[in-house]
């Protein structure tokens, strides 16, 4: 059977990026799979958060998701710290995972800068949780943005690791789907940095909620290089910027981005950056105005949480009864 499962942080502003790499993409492929869409907030505490801050975060997230489209009858979306064998699975997982794995994570590296001494141990097993939350359900296919192919390779490796060391075929080896012509989108501010929830410049990134005068106007301010559009798609070479604003006209349009280069072969940026920000307040636009609408009615959004949360804890209960079992675990 194949399953799906895939999450993202509440840890604010929701993007451009978790839209066009992550979202927008379950949407699609939740008419072919049987789908899990989780609010990871055990992942958010890896680093500081603020506990109002984290629960509206958390609402916020789950409003994005339905206002993008995803149908909460045939899939299901849960937060994370409601089923408690995402925790204990990974505990399992931590105990077969080599510390040399982990210190390959470029994330963690990244996320933990020279202060590595001071980094929790959350964020260091931070991606052996990930893990978790995929082989609970036995996930097979993880669609994601591009930043977390390293760890989805991990999570393959853990799940082989279990299966070699107890000599059973239990985990699926989860494949990452990462598809799209915006796979990583970049900051608007830099071409050569990802667009990113923590950077602290506004003008870096496009969040769902924006409304279209404040998305064209990040958008007019956007990086861009002194020449115009080039020609053909070897001509972005060296230009990250135009690469980037050409790839996010290109998903939000569903065209190829040699089609988008064309259309616009030659063009000064500001002809093309009025286009971009058309289309862009016509996609997310309408995705804005429902989450709005949804915030103002907490009730409904934990309703739909706590369905999730019943559903997904079925499963989690059954797998994680399962992974006991062969441990060895009795159950007197
Ligand atoms: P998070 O919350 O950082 O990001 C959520 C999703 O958005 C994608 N994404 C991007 N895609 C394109 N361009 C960007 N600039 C960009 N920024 C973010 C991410 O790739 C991701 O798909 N570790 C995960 C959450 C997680 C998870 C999981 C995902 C926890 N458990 C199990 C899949 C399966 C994360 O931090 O995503």
């Amino acid at each position: 059977m194949n399953r799906i499962f895939s999450g993202i942080q509440p840890t604010g502003n929701l993007h451009l990026g978790n839209y066009l790499g992550a979202i927008r993409n379950w949407v699609k492929l939740q008419k072919d799979f049987d789908c899990i869409f989780c609010i990871v907030d055990l992942h958010a505490i890896t680093v500081p958060q603020d506990p109002a801050a984290l629960r509206q975060a958390t609402r916020e997230v789950t409003a994005a998701y339905i206002a993008s489209g995803i149908d909460t009858d045939r899939c299901i979306i849960f937060n994370q710290s409601t089923v408690a064998q995402h925790a204990e699975l990974a505990w399992v997982f931590g105990c077969i995972t080599p510390l040399g794995w982990l210190n390959r994570m470029t994330q963690f590296k990244e996320k933990a800068g020279k202060q590595r001494d001071n980094a929790g141990l959350g964020l260091y097993g931070y991606p052996v949780l990930m893990a978790a939350d995929i082989l609970l359900y036995k996930g097979t296919h993880v669609p994601v943005g591009e930043d977390q192919k390293q760890h989805l390779e991990l999570a393959r490796d853990i799940a082989g690791a279990f299966n070699r060391q107890f000599s059973v075929e239990y985990f699926p080896l989860p494949e990452p789907q990462i598809f799209g012509t915006a796979t990583r989108v970049m900051s608007l501010r830099d071409g050569t940095k990802k667009m990113s929830k923590s950077d602290a410049s506004e003008f870096s990134r496009i969040n769902l909620t924006d409304d279209a005068a404040a998305i064209a106007d990040k958008i007019r301010r956007a990086k861009t290089d002194p020449n115009n559009l080039p020609e053909d798609v070897k001509g972005l070479e060296g230009r990250p910027e135009a690469e980037n604003l050409l790839g996010i006209y290109a998903a939000l349009t569903d065209k190829t981005l040699e089609a988008v280069v064309q259309e616009f072969a030659g063009a000064q940026f500001s002809t093309f950056k009025g286009a971009l920000a058309d289309v862009a307040a016509a996609v997310l636009g309408p995705i804005g105005s429902e989450m709005k609408r949804l915030m103002a009615d907490p009730a409904h959004v934990d309703a739909v949480l706590r369905k999730g949360a019943d559903k997904a804890g079925a499963i989690a209960a059954r797998h994680l009864r399962e992974v006991y079992d062969i441990v060895g675990f009795l159950r007197p």
